[in-house]
C-alpha cells in the first residue's frame, strides 16, 4: 500500500515527539507545564506569522469530516478539553480587566493552540478570579500515561476572559467551546445559579459566540466537594437557568461530570438533563486520588489511570439515555491516548470524545495520530 502524505507526517511526528518526549520528562510535570504555557505565549505572539505554518500542519495532520455531538457539528471527532487554554490566574477581577486592557496575553494558546489541534474547550472560567493552588501541583505517571492535577480552577474570571476573547473574537476558530465551572465555596443555590448565568451572560455580552457551552460541575480540586453540585436538585436549577438563557442565543448547553458519583446519582442526573435541555453530558473530569509526595492532599488524576472509570461512567450514562430515549448526548472523555481507547467511547454511541492527558504522552497532533490510528481519517465520517 502506498503510504499517504499524512501517513507520512504523522509517522514522522510520531517519531519527532518520541525522541523530545525523554527530554521533555527530564523536567518535572510541573516546571514542563510551565514551559508548555510560555510556549504558547510566544506561539501566540508569532502570529501571524506562524499561522501559515501551524494552518499547513494541522491541514495535514487531520482529515476534514462532520461529526454530529450535543447540537454541535465539529470537523474533527477529538476536542481537547477543558484546562490547557484557561488563562492565568489573578487576585481580583480588577487586576484581571486591567491586563486584558493593558493588551496582555492573559489565555496564553487562545490562537495557536486551535490552530493547530483543531476543536478546543476554553476554560474552565469561574464567575470571579482564582489564582489557583499554591506549590505542586501537576505531577505525571508515566508507566500508566497519567496525569495528576490540584492546579485549582486557576483562571482569569468570566468578566475578563470574556472581555479577551470578545476584543480577539475575528480570530477565534469557527467552531470552539467555553468551559464554566460553578463557583467553589458558593453553597446557596441560588447565588450558585446567578454567579453561573453572570459568567454566561459576559461572553454574550462580548460578543463571544463558541458552539457550545459546556457547564462544570465537578472540579475536584477546589476548596468544596464537587460532589455536592451534581445532585439532582441543585443541576435542575443550575442547568435549567443555564439552558434557558442559552436558548435565547442558540447556543447548546453541555454538562461535565465527574467520575465518582452513585450510578443513582447518574441516573437521576440524566433525567434532569433531558427534562431542562441539556444537550450533552461530557463524562468525565478527573478522579480524586492521594498525591504522589503527599497522601493527605487529593489531585485529580487523568490518563491511563482514569480511562477504566471514565468509561464505565460513560458506558452507565449512555445505557440510561437508550432505555429512557433521553436525547443528551455522551462524550467520552478519560485516558483517550490512542486508536482502542478512542473506539471504547466511540462504541458508546457519540463519535465525539475529549482529551487532554494524549498531549503529555503523544504531543500537540495527539488528536491526528488517535483519528489516524482509529481509521476515522481513511475511511471518512
Ligand atoms: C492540568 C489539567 C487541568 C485541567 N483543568 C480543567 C479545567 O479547568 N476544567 C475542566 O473541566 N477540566 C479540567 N481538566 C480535566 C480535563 O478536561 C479532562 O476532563 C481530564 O483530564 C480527563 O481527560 P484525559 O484523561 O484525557 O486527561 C484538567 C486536566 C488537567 C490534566
Amino acid at each position: 500500500m502506498i503510504p499517504t502524505a499524512r501517513g507520512v507526517f504523522l509517522a514522522l511526528n510520531r517519531l519527532a515527539y518520541g525522541a523530545a518526549r525523554p527530554l521533555i520528562f527530564l523536567r518535572t510535570a510541573q516546571q514542563a507545564h510551565h514551559d508548555a504555557l510560555a510556549l504558547l505565549r510566544r506561539a501566540d505572539a508569532l502570529a501571524p506569522a506562524l499561522d501559515p505554518l501551524l494552518g499547513a500542519a494541522h491541514r495535514l495532520a487531520f482529515r476534514r469530516g462532520a461529526f454530529q455531538a450535543g447540537g454541535v457539528t465539529l470537523d474533527s471527532p477529538l476536542i481537547l478539553a477543558a484546562g490547557l487554554v484557561k488563562g492565568d490566574g489573578f487576585a481580583s477581577e480588577e487586576a484581571a480587566l486591567a491586563a486584558v486592557e493593558r493588551g496582555a496575553n492573559v489565555m496564553p494558546g487562545w490562537r495557536s493552540v486551535p490552530r493547530l489541534a483543531g476543536p478546543v474547550e476554553f476554560g474552565s472560567f469561574t464567575r470571579w478570579p482564582r489564582p489557583g493552588n499554591p506549590g505542586t501541583v501537576v505531577w505525571r505517571d508515566v508507566p500508566t500515561r497519567s496525569t495528576q492535577n490540584r492546579i485549582g480552577l486557576r483562571n482569569p474570571g468570566a468578566r475578563a476572559a470574556a472581555a479577551f476573547l470578545g476584543a480577539r473574537r475575528d480570530r477565534l476558530p469557527p467552531v470552539y467551546g467555553i468551559n464554566i465551572a460553578v463557583s467553589p465555596g458558593v453553597e446557596d443555590p441560588d447565588q450558585q445559579t446567578r454567579e453561573v448565568i453572570d459568567g454566561l451572560a459576559a461572553f454574550v455580552a462580548n460578543q463571544v459566540r463558541p458552539a457550545w457551552f459546556t457547564l462544570n460541575l465537578s472540579c475536584p480540586n477546589t476548596e468544596d466537594d464537587p460532589r455536592g453540585h451534581q445532585t439532582a436538585d441543585e443541576a435542575r436549577q443550575v442547568c435549567g437557568a443555564a439552558a434557558g438563557a442559552l436558548a435565547a442565543a442558540g447556543v447548546p448547553l453541555w454538562v461535565k461530570l465527574g467520575p465518582n458519583l452513585s450510578d443513582d446519582q447518574y441516573r437521576g442526573l440524566m433525567r434532569v438533563f433531558a427534562e431542562v435541555g441539556v444537550r450533552a453530558v461530557v463524562a468525565t473530569n478527573t478522579l480524586p486520588l492521594p498525591t504522589p509526595g503527599d497522601p493527605n492532599v487529593t489531585a485529580g488524576m487523568a490518563g491511563g489511570r482514569l480511562h477504566a472509570r471514565a468509561v464505565a461512567v460513560a458506558g452507565l450514562l449512555a445505557a440510561e439515555r437508550d432505555a429512557q430515549g433521553y436525547p443528551v448526548d455522551v462524550i467520552g472523555c478519560g485516558g483517550v491516548l490512542d486508536g482502542d481507547t478512542y473506539r471504547t467511547f466511540a462504541r458508546l454511541g457519540a463519535p465525539v470524545v475529549q482529551y487532554w492527558t494524549a498531549l503529555i504522552y503523544r504531543g500537540l497532533l495527539a488528536a491526528a495520530l488517535i483519528a489516524h490510528e482509529a481509521g476515522i481519517d481513511r475511511a471518512g465520517a
